[in-house]
């Protein structure tokens, strides 16, 4: 007995402490879910221990204690919380126990949406909006009515026949783009940031100054009736929500009304499958009996009302110990930091390292080996550090700074003046480039060669097989027989992908080489005007930049790749190795008569292609394109805004001018077209 005495003390501590983190300083140091834990374990022994539960644990109240930053507001109703189960099965208890207490199921459910903000209560009187105020401990939150007002969400009157009195629950969020963008603002200010958009939406509420609150375009969902007087008869839920609608108020499109409870697994499926799609946080669905009287019926525990329950997804963000940040040179060379964390449990996944994004960023959040540190995991993305949790500080973490040598190659890791990033200058000598390398050359988005993944990168790179990506090329079955897992079947499959590599088109291997500011759109180009990755090696400056409007900054990019001697022997040695370094000539071939002997200017713009297109399209099939118009010219072809002098000088030589679609139907049905 008076090990669960403690025990239950001690939780109730714990529970009050956070509990004013979380409401009273907007300063959380546990994630919701390692609150809610908590919660439950006492729960639990309580309820195993009736005998000792007293008034003023945390159980007995709904949320902590006020701040006295606001006045005092008593809600007309008092707001409860939620139960929260975690998985279908106790969604099944909870429809079995409101089964046991109606006689029956319940006839249908209203499921939500659980929005991850900052409960609010708004009243309206006669249509007015008289008072905003926070959830508080339930029964009195904080006048909150000035900040408010300030939302656009929120009407100041109700349209069309609005009730006597109306209160109202709802969320108040911060959309993740008006997030970022503070965050990004206070960064710069040298302000706090905000660790997610729910502590930002709930430090910008309780703000002293209403036209702060009012620049930081907060939204509002409302979810619940707490009371109406003098509205129209109303019998489910769904029909409250559908009336607030009608009334101005902004309810979320994704409810939904559903028969049953398979249903409502579903519902919860679909939602959690794409619940990044939103633009605010969603942290679970909402499930509510839908009729009112059933919902009467089944009443309310001391905390909870028995006819609703929240499933909560796994937890996205969680509180634990940055061991180290390591750096992982990528590529191009670039030095990237990265957490090393105490494994931890987030979006339904353990998590050992983050990305900590970058030195700056790091810097700008001050994390320290040793912190206690938020991470966050949200669907796919990869998981990142959302930065320390100061409070808990002892003194002895470490501030960090980048090393002054590659840990992979030894060389210095130099950043120039005005550059985002520091890079290692170990080229083709640091053994972390070549990996991360090797694996982008043979990406999907590259030369697509499957089974190269990092496995058989480390693999080839630990055995002392490949070097750079043209190694793999001049692999020989032999070589492969022997490790660990590989068959025959399995080195045939991996041989069969290389070769399959060989012959991919000019863009995908520009895009593999890992050019600079080179991406997919700048590779198409690039191999349509050149063809051939010597033939672009040896275009000047000026050609690549004039390349659809490619730029000087990819040119100058392209120029020092290409006379980069690393780079001209490896160009060499992927030819030796059989890998294809130019377009093949079919598709260009069977078009290249077509415009022989035929030369145009282009002038104005057209529609469906740049300049630059319509140029390689008639060089493309063995035509010229010329920059001014002279008796040899064939034809103008003329677009929007023709240059005037061009058109005048084709008229006074007699050449003839083509409007698009007739130059379009020359590159279709060639010569015949200008006759
Ligand atoms: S209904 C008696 N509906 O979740 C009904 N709450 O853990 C009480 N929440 O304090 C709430 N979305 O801040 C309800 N669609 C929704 C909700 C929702 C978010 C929050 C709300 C509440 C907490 C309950």
């Amino acid at each position: 007995m008076s090990e669960g005495t403690d025990r239950i003390e001690a939780l109730r501590q714990q529970l009050r402490y956070h509990g004013y983190r979380y409401h009273v300083l907007d300063e959380p140091e546990i994630s919701d879910y390692d609150y809610d834990q908590l919660l439950r374990d006492l729960v639990a022994l309580e309820e195993a221990n009736p005998l000792l539960i007293t008034p003023d644990s945390p159980t007995q109240r709904v949320g902590g204690p006020l701040g006295d930053l606001f006045a005092p507001v008593r809600h007309l109703r008092p707001l409860f919380s939620l139960d929260n189960v975690e998985a279908e099965a106790e969604l099944d208890g909870w429809e079995a126990r409101m089964e046991r207490i109606i006689g029956r199921p319940p006839g249908g459910f209203s499921c939500e949406l659980k929005i991850d903000g900052l409960a609010v209560v708004l009243t309206y009187e006669q249509g007015r909006f008289t008072r905003a105020a926070t959830r508080g401990d339930g029964t009195t939150g904080e006048d909150i009515t000035t900040n408010l007002r300030t939302l656009k969400s929120i009407p100041l009157r109700l349209f069309g026949d609005p009730p006597r009195l109306l209160e109202v629950r709802g969320e108040v969020y911060m959309p993740y783009p008006a997030f970022e963008e503070l965050n990004r603002k206070q960064g710069e200010a040298g302000a706090r940031l905000f660790s997610n958009p729910r502590n930002a939406a709930a430090g910008s509420v309780r703000q002293k100054d209403a036209s702060v609150t009012s620049g930081r375009d907060l939204g509002i969902w409302v979810y619940q009736v707490g009371l109406i007087e003098g509205g129209p008869p109303l019998k489910h839920h769904s029909e409250q929500m559908a009336y607030l609608s009608s009334l101005g108020l902004r309810v979320n499109a994704a409810s939904a009304h559903v028969a049953d409870l398979e249903a409502v697994k579903k519902y919860i499926a679909g939602v959690e499958s794409d619940r990044h799609q939103h633009e605010y946080q969603t942290d679970g669905v909402v499930i509510k009996v839908d009729d009112l009287a059933e919902q009467q019926e089944l009443g309310y525990t001391s905390h909870a009302p028995r006819w609703a329950v929240a499933f909560k997804f796994p937890p996205e963000e969680q509180v634990t110990m940055l061991r180290d940040i390591q750096i992982n040179i990528g590529r191009t060379g670039a030095a990237t930091p990265f957490a090393v964390l105490e494994p931890v449990q987030v979006g339904g996944a353990t998590v050992t390292y983050a990305t900590l994004h970058n030195e700056d960023e790091l810097q700008r959040k001050d994390v320290r080996v040793g912190d206690k540190v938020i991470v966050r995991r949200a669907g796919d993305v990869i998981p990142e550090v959302v930065g320390p949790v100061v409070s808990v500080r002892s003194g002895a973490e470490q501030p960090w700074s980048m090393p002054a040598e590659c840990p992979f190659c030894g060389h210095p890791i130099v950043r120039p003046p005005g550059e985002k990033v520091a890079r290692c200058t170990g080229g083709f000598e640091c053994p972390s480039r070549v990996r991360e390398w090797l694996f982008h050359f043979a990406s999907r988005g590259a030369m697509d060669i499957e089974g190269m993944g990092y496995k058989t990168i480390d693999l080839f790179l630990r055995e002392g097989l490949i070097k750079d990506p043209a190694d793999l090329f001049l692999l020989q079955p032999d070589q492969l027989f022997g490790f660990e897992g590989w068959g025959e079947i399995s080195v045939r499959n991996l041989l069969n992908g290389i070769d399959a590599g060989r012959d991919r088109p000019l863009a995908r291997l520009l895009v593999a080489l890992g050019i600079r500011h080179v991406g997919g759109i700048a590779a198409r180009q690039l191999a349509r005007r050149f063809g051939s990755l010597p033939r672009l090696m040896a275009a000047t400056a000026e050609e690549i930049a004039s390349v659809g409007g490619l730029g000087q900054v990819i040119a100058n990019s392209v120029r020092a790749w290409s006379i980069d001697p690393d780079n001209i022997a490896l160009v060499e040695k992927l030819q030796v190795a059989g890998v294809s370094v130019a377009d093949e000539q079919g598709e260009l071939d069977s078009l290249s008569d077509t415009l022989a002997g035929i030369t145009i200017v282009v002038t104005g713009t057209l529609v469906g292609m740049t300049r630059e297109e319509a140029e390689a399209a008639v060089v493309a099939r063995g035509g010229k394109a010329a920059g001014s118009v002279s008796r040899k010219t064939s034809a103008l072809v003329a677009g929007e805004n023709p240059g005037a002098s061009k058109v005048q000088k084709a008229e006074e030589a007699g050449v003839l001018v083509i409007d698009e679609p007739r130059f379009q139907r020359l590159l279709t049905d060639g010569q015949s077209a200008l006759e």
